[in-house]
């Protein structure tokens, strides 16, 4: 996502009940959710705060392949339904969120988002750590490859430093908000100097069931060639892994860079919620 500078939102929060009234589906959408029988992570049955483990648990060899070989992977099954109802249901409490940015006013889409506040939420605060310590690793070596300086410490935390020694101090962690129509154009998740060169978006609806369309979709443009899309299937649980902006790719005559932009497709139907887990803070 983007943001537009110092986005003032204090006169907007009575427009976030109306938001409500005016999506009666939302409400609905979300208690569905809390109702539904788990699907997915069955032996998970209330919100557990085993993240670390269940990140660990991830077949990490298959994810890194995919990653240099596309620029993204699906985490499967990251969090369980009842998880995902319950970060959603956040979205309408203020007191969660630093700033809301209506994506059509700025010229990012249609639809809506807010950043998170410190303190997280707990499943966000501990997915944020436990992912990056799975992949400063590749972020290095993708940086080493592409010829350029900078390397990822092993905790998140001495990251977030360096973030915050260069004045990104704010949280980046977001909640999307889809409705039919919407959608989010191709775009790239720079907040400053400092970045992390991966990212992570969690689909917390249900395709097929609570919204269609509304797929993630990459693309990569290369150097003297035209842009290639990549489309990605996920399933409610399911996490995207992909690169912000760049990655490297081995060519015949060594490795070059390659450009990538994200987005996400209109949605036909329903209401479509997704996390994003950034982690470099924004200026
Ligand atoms: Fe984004």
């Amino acid at each position: 996502m983007r943001e537009p500078g110092i986005y003032n939102h204090g006169g907007e929060y009575g427009f976030l009940g109306l938001r409500q009234g005016a999506h009666p589906g939302m409400t609905a959408v979300i208690s569905e959710s809390f109702r539904m029988p788990l699907t997915r992570r069955t032996d998970t049955p209330t919100v557990a705060l085993d993240i670390p483990s269940r990140v660990d648990a991830l077949d990490w060899t298959q994810i890194t392949v995919a990653l240099d070989g596309q620029g993204c992977s699906v985490l499967k099954g990251l969090l369980t339904s009842v998880e995902c109802g319950g970060i959603a249901a956040l979205y309408p409490e203020e007191a969660h969120f630093r700033s809301r940015i209506v994506m059509g006013r700025h010229g990012f889409g249609r639809g809506e988002y807010q950043y998170f506040s410190y303190p997280l939420p707990p499943l966000i605060q501990q997915l944020r750590p436990a992912l990056y310590g799975r992949l400063y690793g590749l972020a290095n070596r993708w940086n080493e490859a592409m010829g350029i300086d900078i390397r990822y410490p092993a905790s998140h935390e001495a990251f977030l430093k360096r973030c915050h020694d260069a004045g990104q101090t704010r949280p980046t962690p977001l909640l999307l908000q889809y409705g039919p129509g919407d959608y989010n154009c191709l775009h790239q998740d720079l907040y400053g100097e400092q970045v992390f060169p991966l990212q992570v978006a969690i689909l917390l609806s249900e395709p097929g069931r609570d919204f269609t369309g509304g797929e993630f979709v990459l693309t990569e443009q290369r150097p003297r060639m035209q842009s290639r899309p990549e489309v990605v299937p996920l399933a409610q649980g399911d996490a995207v892994a992909f690169a912000v902006h760049h990655r490297p790719v081995q060519g015949t005559r060594g490795v070059y860079r390659v450009n990538l932009r994200h987005g996400v497709s209109r949605i036909r139907s329903g209401h479509r919620y997704t996390a994003g887990v950034i982690f470099h803070d924004a200026k």
